[in-house]
């Protein structure tokens, strides 16, 4: 039986916007982020005899089966990977590859990072190369080359940086303190079920069109230093003004790109509403989106149950995904 590989998604906490090398998915910043326990993605690996190509099959938890395209850009690369990782090996044969999400794809809910990450870890089980998946830093190596840079901080569990670097060598993933560390939660509001307009790989594409790309790229560094510094210290009040800062600035970078890049519905607006709302009354959450309309609500554990039912009362929100802090990607049975 094949060998399956379970990845996790991650929320960033400082975002990954914009390449300084497209073709080497060389990041222009270092990002942070929480590996979560609610959205993951399960891959293996096989080897029918009487395969002509490498395929790749993509299941949702709508159960609706996607074979990826060769030629999507965004498959593209993670056909390269196949390629990459097989001659690696010196195997030969043709692949097909089954990955399967347990939450909504394509929606801003980081399921390329699961996928991802979950795709190059069953392709290094089935093609023999065990060391490369067991030491991560290596693996995460590897996981960025598949086409999305987020699903490099999955690699690792708990809280995670992904060190922009210069070089294939330099740009790797570092686990800040594991899934123990601080048990923070993330609600998702789920205020849009529908593919997101635009793909991220495209957002990175035209990111630097916007005027305050540079500005935002000059004030990440201090940001990250303050959220790596805010885990470790377990600071809340100082991580939610930090995530959220960064998650305008980069939404803003995104509105003001050539074409602009808007995100957002009402029901994104309502939410951020709702957390100004619970804070003006002492709850303390904040809000991060990613490149999607639905919203990622930080809170404590204490708070976590009347963060919860605010947004469930919402109209605009269909439901809520509660995830903690989770481990890696790891082999399953
Ligand atoms: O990994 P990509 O290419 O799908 O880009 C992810 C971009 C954001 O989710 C918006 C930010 C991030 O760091 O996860």
């Amino acid at each position: 039986m094949a060998i399956r590989v379970m990845a996790p998604a991650n929320i960033a906490f400082v975002k990954y916007w914009g390449r300084a090398d497209h073709d080497l998915f060389l990041p222009t910043n270092s990002s942070i982020s929480m590996t979560v326990s609610g959205c993951s993605t399960t891959a293996f690996v096989t080897f029918p005899t009487d395969a002509k190509s490498d395929k790749i099959i993509k299941r949702s938890i709508s159960g609706l089966v996607t074979v990826l395209s060769q030629e999507d850009r965004k498959s593209r690369a993670l056909y390269a990977q196949i390629q990459r990782i097989r001659n690696l090996s010196g195997q030969k044969g043709f692949v097909t590859v089954d990955a399967t999400n347990n939450f909504l794809s394509d929606a801003g809910l980081a399921s390329s990072a699961s996928s991802f990450c979950a795709i190059t870890g069953a392709l290094l089980i089935a093609f023999g190369l065990r060391g490369i998946f067991d030491d991560k830093k290596e693996f995460s190596r590897y996981v960025r080359l598949a086409g999305s840079g987020s699903a490099v901080r999955s690699v690792y569990g708990g809280f995670v940086e992904w060190h922009k670097g210069h070089s294939c060598n330099t740009s790797v993933a570092e686990q800040l303190a594991d899934e123990h560390h601080w048990r923070l939660v993330d609600l998702i509001a789920i205020v849009q079920t529908e593919k997101k307009k635009h793909s991220s790989s495209f957002g990175h594409e035209v990111a630097k069109t916007s005027p305050f790309f540079e500005q935002r790229v000059s004030l990440v560094s201090d940001r990250v230093v303050g959220v790596r510094q805010s885990i470790l210290n377990k600071d809340f009040t100082q991580l939610g003004e930090l995530i959220e800062s960064d998650s305008d600035c980069m939404h803003q970078v995104m509105r003001t790109s050539n074409p602009s890049l808007n995100y957002w519905n009402d029901g994104t607006h309502k939410v951020m509403q709702k957390v100004f709302a619970l804070r003006n009354k002492g709850v303390e959450a904040y809000y991060t989106i990613d490149a999607g309309a639905n919203v990622h609500v930080l809170c404590q554990t204490n708070d976590m149950l009347s963060v919860h039912r605010a947004l469930k009362q919402l109209d605009v929100v269909s439901s809520v995904v509660v995830n903690g802090p989770a481990q890696g990607a790891k082999i399953v049975t």
